[in-house]
């Protein structure tokens, strides 16, 4: 549950402070406002990194050197670019982000899935079709919120992987011995095993989840996994010392929508698409649940829009059973949802109306 956000010089929201219902918020407010930025911190909260920022110092603020979250008063970030100047004659080195409970300082891996959350966004609406990256990046968002092992796993993982590919780089170049490769293999393998087996968990758990809802649910995914082995990583020594890169393992992974046992992303409708996007963001909320007995946030970034009627539907239906924060730009929305919902006698209150954002708890 998220009640409080507080945010200093987080991109344009320069000093701003939020409360959110236990049950419904919206955030109505028009484009470029910052309803975007507001749910990025929460999530930054949640996961300890933002979705959509490449390198953390885009959030803050252009005019500033400092960026603050905080959430519910225990949970902190600051950002920073690296230096403060604090008087003295150069600036001094400072750590470009730091997380605090409490605050007593936390690592990444202790620091995400405190809170947890799933968020569901226009650019999700692609994950069938765009490139694996993405996925990847989706199953390391769903797994990371539950098991501080994978956490530990994709962080031990990722520096092997650069470290390996730098000395296949040096063997190629400057002749170093093969066998320093050992170590690194040894690393991957462990790392990557791990990863492989708590994806395959996660989408196990997504095709034997049985919804009751108004939607075609018949959808699948397939896991084209690029196992890691001593035998694999044998095979394409070769080619790995030629092309400088780790071929094999999770990095490399994958996996498919299917409709009907048909690939979704090479027949399916636009709007079938976007369905199986749905179904798999409501089993990412019932694995959350299921694996941390929590009920995770729901943050719906002006999905609304992008939706049509009976999608829309599906999605009403299940935000009655979560803590939901909803943006829209359109402020009917807000009668609409409300007339839809029966919510006519509900108060409507409007605890902060500042610049343009409104916030409506319900
Ligand atoms: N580091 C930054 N410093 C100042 N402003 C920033 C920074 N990063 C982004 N912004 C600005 O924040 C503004 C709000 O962005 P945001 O995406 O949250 O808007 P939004 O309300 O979600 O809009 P839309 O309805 O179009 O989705 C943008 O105009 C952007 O230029
Ligand atoms: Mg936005």
């Amino acid at each position: 549950m998220i009640t409080k956000l507080v945010l200093q010089n987080f991109r344009n929201l320069k000093k701003e402070s939020f409360q959110f219902s236990s049950n419904l918020t919206f955030i109505i407010a028009p484009n470029a406002a910052g309803k975007t930025n507001i749910l990025e911190a929460i999530f930054m909260l949640s996961t300890g990194k933002s979705f959509k920022a490449r390198i953390e110092e885009e959030c803050i603020n252009y005019d500033t050197e400092i960026a603050r979250i905080i959430g519910n008063s225990n949970l902190e970030i600051v950002l920073t670019r690296g230096f403060l100047d604090i008087g003295k004659s150069v600036p001094s080195r400072v750590a470009r982000k730091k997380l605090t409970i409490n605050k007593i300082s936390k690592r990444l891996i202790d620091f995400a899935g405190n809170l947890k959350v799933v968020l569901f966004a226009p650019h999700d609406l692609d994950l069938v079709t765009d490139a694996p990256t993405l996925r990847r990046k989706f199953l390391d968002t769903v797994i990371s919120q539950v098991d501080r092992e994978y956490r530990r796993a994709i962080l031990s993982y990722d520096k092997g992987l650069r470290q390996r590919n730098r000395l296949l780089f040096r063997i190629r170049e400057e002749n170093v011995s093969r066998s320093h490769l050992l170590f690194w293999n040894q690393l991957l393998i462990k790392n990557g095993n791990y990863i492989t087996d708590q994806r395959q968990k996660f989408i196990d758990f997504v095709n034997n989840t049985d919804f009751k809802l108004n939607i075609n649910t018949n959808y699948k995914l397939e896991y084209d996994r690029s196992a890691i082995s001593e035998g694999r990583l044998e095979q394409y020594k070769n080619e790995e010392i030629a092309s400088a890169t780790t071929l094999v393992g999770p990095h490399r992974d994958d996996f498919l929508f299917k409709l009907e046992e048909k690939d979704l992303s090479a027949y399916g409708s636009r709007a079938e698409q976007r369905m199986g996007v749905l179904w798999l963001k409501l089993a990412e909320l019932s694995f959350i649940e299921r694996e941390t007995s929590e009920i995770p946030v729901l943050l719906l970034d002006d999905i609304f829009s992008e939706l049509d009627h009976p999608h829309r539907k599906v999605v009403m239906d299940v935000i009655k059973n979560y803590q939901t924060i909803i943006t829209a730009a359109d402020p009917h929305f807000v009668e609409e949802f409300k007339s839809k919902k029966n919510l006519q006698s509900s108060g409507k209150h409007i605890l902060s109306l500042r610049d343009k954002i409104q916030i409506i708890n319900l």
